[in-house]
């Protein structure tokens, strides 16, 4: 699908800071139905909010019947909880003073069921210690490696089912399923990323076997991010649990390396020119203290009104730009970036503009913004 650009006033574009991060609303719920569209049904969805961090888009889909979330943070936690979600998977190894947090939090919100992710036996032992001491019970999902590498157990590791098994016994967990992430998995056409998807999903189901065999049970497996997800939607195990993101925002990396996806950028970030140091050179306020650089430098924005702009330096709060339109500009003058990545993006902003039929109608806090609520 090729990206369009999101529209606003020009006069609302001249009220607002640069930088600033706005939200198209209409985007954005359009992104959330075709999140649906694409899961199927709400109870198949836990998507990951650390793409935007807002309870306010939390809200927006618990009122749309989705139950269960994850997080990367225990402020995430802790915003997904006081939101009203039901479900909550911390997709880490509490480990340090988190897993004291997540037991608090568990104790704080008693209607709210709270699942880390785990790979070894000492944090397993020392969150067993802690939840039985507090008097709640953590979910734990075994967290499989499946290729990407950068957390998990691999399923032939030996000891992988027995790890998992000991939960079982723990005072203090209850064995939750598996945790499946695949952010490695980048093929830009569908087709073959459903078969490398396809390939790995054997290795996990002989571990699900294994622990079986052991007589423990494998209730979910919470797969995959956005570029995974029609991948898993259109398995068929009630189990699967979809876990996107990005998408909810999407942004130009995603939009660039996979087409298929039915998503429209619902976020950028407005930004003005403050300087024209040379002629063919134009310098924004959009440094990287506005917009992640984490993408390789060079391609940090996507500028609608400047596509073949070379981004040549990105400091902290100026990018600057080779262009023979240049001359075109004057400091002030503004316009809008779309974030190639938008996740570290919005976690640079503390509120946002909403944006509807082109007006700002009001402003939404970055809610877990920082890393820590109460707890
Ligand atoms: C563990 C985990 N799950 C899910 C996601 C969501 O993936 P995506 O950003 O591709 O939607 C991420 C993203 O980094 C992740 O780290």
């Amino acid at each position: 699908m090729s990206l369009t650009v999101p529209t606003i006033d020009v006069s609302e574009l001249q009220r607002l800071n640069s930088p600033s991060l706005v939200i198209f609303r209409q985007r954005l719920i359009d992104n959330l139905q075709s999140m649906l569209t694409v899961a199927k049904s709400p109870s198949r969805l836990r998507p990951h909010c650390k793409t935007h961090k807002m309870d306010q888009i939390i809200r927006l889909w618990i009122e749309r019947g989705v139950t269960k979330h994850k997080a990367a943070t225990i402020a995430e936690c802790e915003m997904l909880a006081a939101a009203g979600a039901s479900d909550v998977l911390f997709a880490y190894n509490p480990v340090g003073p988190n897993v004291q947090r997540i037991v608090e939090l568990a104790a704080k919100y008693p209607a709210c069921r709270f699942v880390v992710t785990n790979d070894h036996a000492k944090p397993l032992k020392e969150l067993s210690a802690a939840a039985a001491a507090k008097g709640v019970r953590i979910g734990v999902m075994l967290d499989v490696n499946i290729g990407m590498d950068r957390t998990g157990i691999t399923p032939e590791t030996p000891g992988a089912a027995a790890l998992y098994h000991s939960a079982k016994s723990m005072p203090g967990l209850i064995q939750a399923g598996f945790h499946v992430y695949d952010g490695h998995q980048r093929q830009m056409d569908l087709t073959e990323r459903k078969v490398a998807v396809a390939e790995q999903w054997p290795r996990v189901q002989k571990l699900r076997s294994e622990v079986e065999a052991l007589s423990s049970d494998v209730p979910a497996f919470a797969c995959g991010g956005t570029p995974t997800f029609p991948c898993y939607a259109a398995m068929s195990d009630p189990r699967i649990e979809l876990c996107p993101g990005t998408c909810v925002f999407h942004d130009a990396g995603y939009g660039k390396s996979f087409p298929d996806l039915p998503f429209q950028p619902a976020v950028a970030v407005v930004t003005r020119v403050v300087s024209r140091p040379a002629p063919d050179r134009l310098t924004l306020d959009l440094g990287n203290k506005a917009v992640a650089a984490d993408p390789p430098k060079g391609n940090r924005v996507y500028l609608p009104d400047l596509p073949d702009a070379v981004q040549d330096i990105h400091s902290e709060e100026h990018l600057v730009l080779v262009t023979p339109d240049a001359e075109k500009y004057q400091p002030g003058d503004t316009m809008l970036a779309i974030p190639v990545h938008i996740c570290p993006t919005s976690a640079l902003y503390d509120r946002v503009a909403i944006v509807d039929d082109g007006k700002v109608t009001e402003f939404w806090d970055v809610t877990s913004r920082n890393r820590k609520i109460t707890v």
